[in-house]
């Protein structure tokens, strides 16, 4: 075996994807010491386009060599990958080189998140907990399991849909409507091809995520995210309104049953198939009576979870991110701020549906400058763009992600959402109960 490459002193890194997730990853990467340059495929996101420089080449599925080709050319010695889609369509494997390390998975093994019958299958073989279901190809057997089965259940398409793919059904008419939505309407496209029909589970929902790099599992802190554009968890599921790390539902000795019925039996498993994963698990877990149960797996930083994790890692970035990319994440040290991050996604009204863009932001400096000895408010950008004129703007729905650090969640989330009232733009709506799931609970 070739030993590991070592982390470079000055390492030079290429950034794919250009949403909060990734500005997050960029302002930590921006405070490594390591860091050479930064360079960005999406530079569009205003928040992103300051920490870093444009790189002339998107990344695009079908011309990866004219990107690798620019790699060699710029010397970038690291690719972070932040978004499910290009490792889904193999950018890992396409990008990565002797000279070079890819943080992200490849393509089979993004399959976990890619392919959830793929997943289920994996689940099913190596008796990782999760909901009972079952696998169809075709709308006609489907249907006949449907109208068989009268309990809730979750219909999803099995490829990627942006984060809409899963319908939770209380009824069989319900479950039937998700069946045509997915399989005959084609809504997901390709990604309805086959379809998953499972229990529906109830409990708190957490996501846990973890650092592999083939066999070394470093489970970061757990955290919550908010789906639902509704204060009390009410409406359409969005790409996620607001997260905050850690939470306390999961305890240590919980936290420790996940790792061990969970992501140990999962890399293992991957590992017999010849995949060896390097670089985020992420766990969407329901903690039902029974335990802790998989919803499902994605294979890159959770988007919001992402931003209050950047908020409190400790440590060199560019290190942790090469070091699961080599496979030494066993040398590297990772820890976390012991106060509690929350991050408050304000939005551009109409989101989820339809919005307008282009709306002028105001008011970033003054939330910032509520940070205090006690208290941080750091503003990522999501869904921003400067117009021709110069001006901030609003490109998205999820525009910006508020996230404040304090002792406690209480504290935390009120002040992400003082800062989120200084900061104004046309139609800009948030949810002011982002953790009321944990802060309710604790009071009641
Ligand atoms: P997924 O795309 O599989 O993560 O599902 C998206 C969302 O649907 C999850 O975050 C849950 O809120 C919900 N969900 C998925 N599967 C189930 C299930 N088996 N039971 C209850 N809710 C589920
Ligand atoms: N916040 C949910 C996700 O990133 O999938």
């Amino acid at each position: 075996m070739s030993k590991p490459l070592p982390c470079p002193k000055r390492c030079n890194v290429l950034l794919i994807g250009g949403g909060g997730r990734e500005h997050a990853l960029a302002w930590k990467l921006k405070q490594s010491p390591r860091l050479g340059r930064l360079w960005l495929t999406d530079p569009s996101n205003a928040g992103l386009a300051r920490l870093g420089q444009p790189c002339p080449h998107k990344y695009d599925k079908k011309d990866t060599f004219r990107l690798a080709r620019w790699c060699d050319k710029n010397d970038i010695n690291l690719i972070v990958i932040g978004p499910e889609a290009p490792l889904a369509e193999g950018a890992a494997d396409a990008l990565a080189d002797q000279r070079r390390l890819v943080f992200g998975p490849s393509r089979v093994a993004a399959q976990i998140e890619a392919d959830k019958s793929f997943a289920k299958q994996l689940m099913r073989q190596a008796a990782i907990p999760t909901a009972e279901g079952r696998v169809f190809d075709h709308a006609d057997s489907a249907r006949q399991y449907i109208e068989a089965h009268d309990e809730p259940c979750v219909v999803k398409a099995s490829g990627l849909a942006a984060g809409k793919g899963a319908i939770v059904c209380d009824t069989q008419a319900e479950a039937l409507d998700a069946l045509d939505r997915i399989m005959v309407k084609r809504e997901f496209g390709e990604a309805g091809d086959e379809m998953i029909i499972e229990e529906k589970l109830v409990g708190q929902e957490v996501s846990v995520l973890a650092l592999v790099d083939g066999r070394t599992i470093w489970l970061l802190d757990p955290a919550q995210d908010h789906k639902q554009v509704g204060e009390g968890d009410t409406g359409p599921n969005t790409g996620g309104m607001g997260a905050y790390c850690p939470t306390p539902v999961l305890d240590a000795e919980t936290l420790e049953t996940v790792q061990r019925e969970v992501f140990v039996p999962t890399v293992d498993a991957l590992r017999r198939e010849g995949i060896e994963f390097r670089g985020v698990l992420y766990a969407g877990l329901m903690l039902t009576p029974g335990g802790p149960k998989v919803l499902e797996f994605n294979c890159r930083f959770g988007d919001p979870e992402c931003q209050p994790l950047m908020a409190r890692l400790q440590g060199d970035l560019v290190e942790i991110l090469w070091s699961t990319a080599a496979g030494t994440l066993r040398d590297v040290e990772i820890d976390f701020d012991p106060r509690v991050a929350c991050c408050v996604v304000l939005c551009s009204g109409g989101y989820p549906g339809s919005y307008e863009k282009g709306k002028l932001i105001t008011g970033i400096e003054d939330a910032e400058a509520l940070s205090d000895d006690k208290g941080l408010v750091i503003v990522h950008h999501a869904g921003t763009t400067i117009n021709h004129n110069g001006e901030l703007v609003t490109h998205g729905g999820r525009v910006l992600g508020v996230t404040a650090l304090a002792g406690d969640l209480q504290s935390a989330r009120d002040l992400a959402n003082r800062a989120c009232e200084k900061i104004h733009f046309e139609g800009a709506f948030y949810r002011h109960d982002i953790g009321d799931r944990v802060l309710v609970r604790c009071k009641a």
